[in-house]
């Protein structure tokens, strides 16, 4: 029994990291493969410094490149590893194009897929992780979901119950498993950040590619920074076009690399609010309690308006939006999406190993055709 996962780009390691964690008390064999989607040592090695996850025992090194390039690097390389030795089951992460390559190619070969963070949509389709993850999620033989909204989507998209569990963030649990470590105070101090200051993250497609989009952004971000100095760790997507607009010529805007996690959460931890367009991000502030105004027009994770501090915002009002926040300052007790408790990835080893455990008569039932189920009376009764 070999439990492969697939990783590739920052978000997945910390959600990978308490899975494995947890699948180690179950004795059970695993690997870990890197794409090298990301390879910049701030996309990749920091958090396998920074957490506990072991080291990758293959990196394909696919890099960079437009998406099919992408993703068709990633399947040639999984497919070649996958056939050399089969893995009993493979889990991916997330929305990346490194997560829709493996579940492309464990589909075709058979090899059964489990999606941690599955469900997710924003029910925009101009986003490339919308169609990664409703892909991942139609081809996976188990979904893992954070939200009880996701279940709904995945229900209404046809996956069979038994394959879905609602087993909460392990994003979260890496969050939760390290707080201890985020100490705002030598990480202002590292900024010259002595008074109230904001943090902010950019890098979606739709706000950085587009230059009329970015300017926009970077007419926003500039108004903002008029009431609090504002840290970018600026992700190597767009950087050039921001940087070419102008976006660091204000003395209120620090632009700096990406960050460690440990340096980043404790900014974040610190700050008056988060500006981001990410969607861990999204779920970090909801944890820590910090208001998180995000400039995008919907979110795969509802949850964190419903239950967090999380608020989608157009950059036009971003300024006006940003004040109303700081004058309110940090919210007292605020709701967390159920489960959100640190014990998402227990939760899904659990799920596996037992999915894994040798059952004669589950085999046999997954190795007989599937039986065409029985059409629905129409409810118009034509
Ligand atoms: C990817 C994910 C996105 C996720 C983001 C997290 C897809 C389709 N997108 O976006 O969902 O939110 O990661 O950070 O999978 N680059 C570097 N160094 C690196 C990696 C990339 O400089 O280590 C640069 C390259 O110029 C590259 C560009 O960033 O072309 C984009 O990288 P890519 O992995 O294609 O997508 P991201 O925008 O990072
Ligand atoms: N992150 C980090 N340093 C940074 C920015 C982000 O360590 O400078 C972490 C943070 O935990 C975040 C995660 O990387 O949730 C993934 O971030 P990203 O925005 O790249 O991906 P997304 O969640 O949008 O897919």
């Amino acid at each position: 029994m070999t439990i492969v996962h697939v990783t590739g780009a920052r978000p997945n390691f910390p959600k990978a990291a308490p899975v494995i964690a947890a699948l180690r008390t179950h004795g059970l064999d695993q690997r870990l493969v890197h794409t090298g989607q990301h390879y910049d040592d701030k996309l990749s090695e920091v958090f396998f410094r920074e957490l506990d996850l072991p080291r990758p025992d293959v990196n394909l090194g696919v890099g960079s490149g437009s998406h099919a390039t992408q993703t068709a690097t990633v399947m040639v390389a999984l497919e070649e590893l996958f056939l050399a030795d089969r893995p009993s089951l493979v889990v991916v992460y997330g929305d990346v194009n490194s997560t829709l390559a493996a579940a492309l190619v464990c589909s075709k070969i058979g090899v059964p897929v489990a999606h941690v963070e599955a469900g997710l949509r924003s029910f925009d389709v101009t986003m490339p992780e919308e169609i990664n993850r409703k892909v991942t999620d139609a081809l996976c033989d188990l979904a893992f979901a954070t939200s009880p909204d996701a279940i709904a989507h995945l229900s209404r998209e046809g996956v069979p119950a038994e394959r879905i569990h609602l087993v909460g963030n392990p994003m979260i649990d890496t969050l939760l498993a390290h707080l201890e470590r985020f100490d705002p105070a030598p990480v202002r101090a590292a900024h010259g950040l002595d008074g109230a200051y904001v943090v902010a993250t950019l890098h979606r497609p739709g706000n950085v590619d587009d230059r009329a989009q970015a300017l926009a952004l970077v007419q926003a971000i500039h108004k903002s920074a008029d009431l609090a100095p504002i840290v970018v760790p600026l992700h190597p997507r767009g950087r050039a076009r921001l940087l070419e607009l102008g976006f660091a010529d204000h003395p209120g805007v620090r632009v700096v690399d990406p960050l460690g996690y440990v340096e980043f959460m404790s900014l974040v931890r610190g700050a008056v609010a988060v500006v981001t367009d990410s969607g861990g991000v999204q779920e970090e502030t909801t944890v820590l309690g910090v208001p998180c105004l995000t400039l995008r027009p919907s979110t795969e994770r509802p949850v964190t308006i419903t239950h967090g501090t999380n608020k989608l915002v157009r950059a036009e009002v971003l300024a006006d939006e940003l004040r109303a926040v700081i004058d309110r300052g940090r919210p007292e007790g605020w709701p967390v999406p159920p489960l959100w408790d640190g014990h998402a990835g227990e939760r899904i080893a659990s799920i596996l190993a037992d999915w894994l455990a040798p059952d004669t008569a589950r085999d046999a039932a997954r190795d007989r055709p599937a039986t065409p189920a029985t059409p629905a009376t129409p409810a118009t009764g034509q």
